[in-house]
């Protein structure tokens, strides 16, 4: 019995310490953990924008020095990244707002797409049943009917203080004179150059060259006239006229569903905003159909019963900790969220403190728990974490965080023709079958499937805190599945950790979604030591698959003690920027 039990113990050993090596050899990875260097973001004493392009977040401050309030300029930041930062800023895509006034009164606005009229649950089914890759991803199919111009209209009636015709100008700006490529955004639009060709019938301006280089000149004139379409008629610019038969013929073109209908019926969503506490900060956060609001609740109260400021940051605990509370978290995502407007969803129960306390019960301390039911396949390729996130806060304290999305970079890769600005492939944030993941790896079930008109589940996160009374954090990222375990971190970090706003958006990171089965750990998260502790607890640690690039994109602001502003712009994308004054 003993020398069956050491034959075992070194055999555990053995496999332990191979899986290390082929781990860290695979990868190239030094483990090496890197805390943040001590440091703050941007200081404004007024007001701050920070959003994925320097452009975009100039514009918003040169609007809020003109006596703009935050909601004009986030009008004008969101029109400028449609031209200037394609990959994600978008009018062809969608996305969410969370906005809090200066007078305390806070809310949200959902403006995600939803699927056309003639889609139906099977849709991406070949006739066995099986799901016929990259159809939700690219292409006209995959495209779900936009909802950023009609959310941007109704953000515009209903807050902001500037003609609608002076927020758009500036992006219509930018499309007509040209502006310079980054040299992000050279290499996004070369290494899409195949699925241009692939999903376009003309020739497109991206297309001119085969190859674009930082300081490229580019001018987007067909964008400048839609853009200009939507300055002058408003919501009808977009959903009606030629922009619209443009959007149809796009659609016959290749087999897409969009029709005039589906553009007619759009219409953005005014939502109560879930409210939350936070070790005494109050969380205002992102409904349903974003699954953002509530994983993050569950993720914070989690945390705020467990206390985990009582470990060191990213030391075994602390990550052991957070990756079993986002095991659960998600695989209540997969099975109980959807689309409110078509699904009946519990969300006052999800995010009751008695549930997650409960749900987080059989946390032990020694040993992962095993995500149950975990389906053969459904680990999937990450390809894409192209959403973008900004934050903004005016003179007044007003704050708007707004998350927006082609879904994928550059979305279905589909320009409309004659229009010039890229189509969403959000379709594919819908469970197209039960149990098989999407291009984030994530697996839902019948909540989030197809159906005519409903809107897809999201991760995105937009979220603003506020300490005693006041506003504190304006918070969000792109990441597809991951935003909500960056955001959660992010949050954390200046709380727990007394972190400035800048440290806590360049910690690195880790992350977890339940299936696939995994930890995923950015390069210079952990050492080789807190490696071995999590592997002996039985965790599955992988490196980031997308390194180079780093784990999140936070854009985010927070209020310092004396009243200041800092803008903390994540230089994992090198383009994101802060722009205050
Ligand atoms: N398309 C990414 C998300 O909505 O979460």
């Amino acid at each position: 019995m003993k020398s069956k039990f050491v034959k075992f113990f070194k055999y555990l050993i053995v496999t332990l310490l191979t899986l290390l090596v082929i781990f860290m050899l695979s990868h190239q990875i030094v483990y090496w953990q890197q805390k943040p260097n001590s440091r703050e973001g941007t200081i404004g004493a007024n007001a701050m924008v920070v959003s994925a392009h320097p452009l975009a977040s100039e514009i918003g401050n040169k609007i809020l020095k003109q006596g703009g309030n935050a909601y004009d300029a986030a009008i004008a930041v969101n029109f400028a990244l449609a031209v200037v930062y394609q990959q994600a800023g978008n009018i062809g895509g969608g996305g969410f707002m969370v906005h809090r006034q200066t007078d305390g009164s806070v809310g949200s606005i959902d403006f995600r797409e939803k699927a056309p009229i003639a889609a139906h649950q099977d849709m991406y089914l070949d006739e066995k049943g099986d799901v016929i890759s990259g159809l939700s991803q690219e292409g006209h199919l995959a495209v779900g009917v936009p909802g950023t111009v009609d959310g941007m209209v109704q953000i515009h009636s209903k807050f902001a203080t500037m003609n609608w015709a002076d927020l758009v100008a500036p992006a219509i700006d930018l499309a007509e004179k040209g502006f310079k490529l980054t040299s992000q955004g050279a290499v996004s639009l070369n290494s899409s150059y195949g699925s241009f060709e692939d999903n376009n019938h003309k020739e497109i301006t991206v297309l001119a060259q085969d190859k674009w280089e930082e300081g490229n000149h580019i001018t987007f004139p067909d964008l400048a006239n839609t853009l200009k379409l939507i300055s002058i008629n408003g919501r009808e610019g977009f959903y009606g006229g030629s922009v619209a038969d443009k959007i149809v013929a796009e659609m016959i073109k290749s087999d897409g569903l969009i029709t005039h209908e589906d553009l007619n019926r759009y219409s953005a969503v005014w939502r109560e905003a879930i409210e939350t506490s936070y070790k005494g900060h109050k969380v205002i956060t992102m409904p349903l159909p974003s699954s953002g609001g509530v994983s993050l609740v569950q993720l914070l109260k989690g945390a705020e019963q467990i206390d985990m400021a009582q470990w060191d940051h990213n030391s075994t605990s602390h990550i052991h900790y957070m990756t079993e509370l986002q095991r659960r978290a998600y695989a209540d995502r997969a099975e109980w969220l959807g689309d409110p407007d078509f699904v009946e969803v519990d969300v006052a129960r999800l995010t009751s403190p008695d549930y997650i306390q409960n749900r987080n019960s059989d946390i032990d301390a020694q040993n992962k728990t095993d995500s149950q039911d975990i389906k053969p396949g459904a680990v999937s390729t990450i390809e894409s974490f192209e959403t973008t996130h900004f934050s903004i806060v005016d003179k007044w304290r007003n704050a708007v965080s707004i998350t927006t999305t082609l879904n994928g970079m550059f979305g279905s890769k589909v320009v409309v023709d004659g229009a010039g600005f890229f189509l969403n492939n959000e379709m594919d944030d819908f469970s197209v079958k039960a149990g098989v993941a999407n291009q984030f790896g994530l697996v839902g079930n019948e909540k989030n499937s197809i159906q005519p008109e409903k809107r897809m589940l999201s991760s995105m996160s937009p979220t603003i805190l506020e300490k005693d009374g006041e506003l504190f954090m304006v918070v969000g990222s792109p990441g597809g599945s991951t935003i909500i375990t960056v955001v959660y971190q992010s949050i954390s970090n200046v709380i727990d950790y007394g972190m400035s706003m800048q440290e806590a958006v360049d910690a690195k990171k880790t992350h977890s979604q339940w299936l696939p089965d995994v930890v995923v750990l950015e390069k210079g998260s952990t050492n080789l030591s807190t490696l071995g502790n999590l592997i002996s607890k039985g965790h599955i640690p992988i490196p980031w698959p997308m390194f180079p690039f780093g784990l999140g994109r936070v854009n985010a602001i927070l209020v310092k003690d004396d009243g200041s502003l800092e803008g903390a712009a994540d230089d994992r994308a090198e383009d994101n920027f802060a722009a205050g004054h």
